[in-house]
């Protein structure tokens, strides 16, 4: 099969774990037999440098002609320290998000016996854990209008907007998977304040008559921020807002013990992304020290989601996994532990994909 992607390494930490999913892409194709093609796109602060826009035309014409788009991760201490900026990294990765129609950000989360005793929490309450939020990734207060500072800049101003159309089009999405899966979904918000949720919960209620064989409660996120941590155990699917999902899922990550565990991928009307949910953790860059299992099983989702090869990301997986087996994993796991460098662990998996 010809296996046409987009990568976009983006800053920070971004190019170094790109690289080994990249490797590890590349490594999986030839193994199975297929035609790698890829070409490279600029995006976030890199892209501003370069070319005074975070998400170049020519970046987008790009991702709309590939099958899949491997992402690493933007962002720049140099913006985040100045709030007068007129262009930020961030736009970008929203401005492809939007063009691309991602509005479903599908973010696993799971438990690796080996990393059991890293996560802060109880081994018994973590061992086991398995469930995937579904965050909308188009609309809410990312995107709502108006937006901005009062005229004497003494104001400032989100809104949070939804259709009950782009409700309905996710929530269609976590029915559905949560079919495929244990059948649970649980819908958070915060329905006891604002309209936006409230219409989030009078869309979903209608919609639970299509979908008898799926059990469905409703938690406020506040509630859910305390029982993700309490009884993770106790979810299956979740589906939630823009940024109810994007806090969430930061705070679902120490349950598998890094954030540099936890892949994801951006589904919707045009070209897949498939990206860690870390940042680009500017501190880390360039020392080859950051963890790049999260965007390598972010490469493993977009075999899966992208491709339909089922085969290829089990391999993927298995790989990650028998890294972790062996202790060949970076600082942020290790502990006392003797920590590899990013591309030693990528070197790891990807000869472990060839001798297999
Ligand atoms: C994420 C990130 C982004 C977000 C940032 C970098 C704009 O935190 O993918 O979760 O807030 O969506
Ligand atoms: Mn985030």
């Amino acid at each position: 099969m010809n296996l046409n992607i987009a990568v976009i390494p983006g800053d920070g930490i971004g190019p170094e774990v790109t690289e080994q999913a990249l490797k590890v892409t590349k490594a999986i194709a030839s193994k199975f037999g297929h035609e790698l093609n890829y070409l490279n796109a600029l995006m976030g602060a890199c892209a501003i440098d370069a070319t005074g826009n975070p998400y170049p035309p020519e970046t987008h014409e790009i991702c709309m002609n590939s099958q899949a788009v491997l992402f690493g991760a933007i962002g720049d201490p140099k913006y985040d320290n100045d709030p007068s900026a007129k262009v930020r990294p961030e736009q970008g990765l929203l401005e492809m998000r939007q063009k691309l129609g991602l509005y479903a950000n599908i973010r696993p989360t799971i438990t690796f016996k080996p990393l059991i005793s890293k996560s802060p929490l109880k081994e018994e309450l973590v061992d086991g854990a398995d469930f995937v939020a579904i965050r909308e990734l188009t609309g809410g207060i990312y995107f709502g209008e108006p937006r901005g500072r009062s005229e004497n800049g003494e104001k400032a101003f989100d809104t949070c907007v939804y259709t009950r159309e782009e409700i309905h089009r996710i929530a269609k999405l976590a029915f559905e998977y949560a079919q495929r899966r244990r059948k649970k979904l649980t819908a958070v918000d915060k329905a006891n304040i604002l309209a936006t949720s409230r219409l989030w919960r009078e869309t979903i209620k209608a919609m639970a008559p299509d979908y008898p064989d799926v059990e469905l409660e409703f938690l406020f996120v506040d509630a859910a921020a305390m029982r993700i941590i309490q009884w993770p155990k106790g979810f299956d699917v979740i589906v939630t807002e823009n940024l109810f999902g994007d806090i969430l899922t930061d705070e679902a990550s120490v349950i598998t013990g890094s954030m540099g565990m936890s892949p994801s991928a951006s589904i919707g009307l045009h070209t897949s992304v498939f990206e860690p949910i870390h940042g680009s953790y500017p501190q880390a860059a360039g020392k080859n020290i950051a963890n790049p299992c999260a965007t390598i099983l972010s490469a493993a989702m977009m075999f899966e989601y992208a491709f339909k090869l089922q085969d290829e990301a089990a391999l993927i997986k298995e790989a990650v996994d028998q890294s972790l087996e062996n202790g060949i994993v970076t600082e942020d796991i290790a502990g006392k532990d003797k920590a590899y460098s990013t591309s030693e662990v990528g070197d790891w998996i990807v000869n472990y994909i060839q001798n297999k």
